[in-house]
């Protein structure tokens, strides 16, 4: 099924150099396709709705800081079985879990600094897209 997702890749991703090589094994998957792409620092308001469901954990302020530490590029991803696809691609969010093979078991060893977000279900995928693409929701 054509689906599109939200992925973001967090400020470690840029700051380490890693975007073009995450961004290329996203685009090597057949079908898929780059729908939108954006450079930005993003602020806390925009953090607080993405990641709503968090409020209250421990890791929630740590979170924020370090999402708001630099620059992170925003993208939507469109084709085949993409949800899925991309979190699979991402692995496990414990980097320690992720397989060899996948984006965070290959370059990632903390589960915070975990390079890339993906939107886990198709529903979600709408509700972040609204958040970070107003303009494609
Ligand atoms: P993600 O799954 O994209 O969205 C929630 C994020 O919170 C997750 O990636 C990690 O970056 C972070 N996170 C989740 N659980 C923990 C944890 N136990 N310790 C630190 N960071 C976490």
């Amino acid at each position: 099924v054509s689906q599109r997702t939200l992925v973001l890749l967090k400020p470690d991703a840029v700051k380490r150099g890693l975007a073009g090589e995450i961004i290329s094994r996203v685009e090597r998957k057949a079908g898929w396709r780059l729908a939108a792409v954006e450079l930005r620092t993003f602020d806390r308001a925009t953090l607080e709705q993405h990641y709503a469901e968090h409020v209250g954990r421990p890791f929630y302020e740590p979170l924020l800081d370090f999402m708001t530490s630099g620059p992170s590029i925003a993208l939507i991803v469109e084709g085949e079985n993409v949800v899925p696809g991309i979190r699979a691609l991402a692995g496990a969010t414990d980097p320690l879990q992720a397989g060899p093979g996948t984006i965070r078991g290959d370059f990632a060893t903390i589960t915070r600094e975990n390079l890339i977000h993906a939107s886990d279900s198709e529903a979600s995928a709408e509700r972040e897209i609204k958040i970070f693409f107003p303009s494609h929701a």
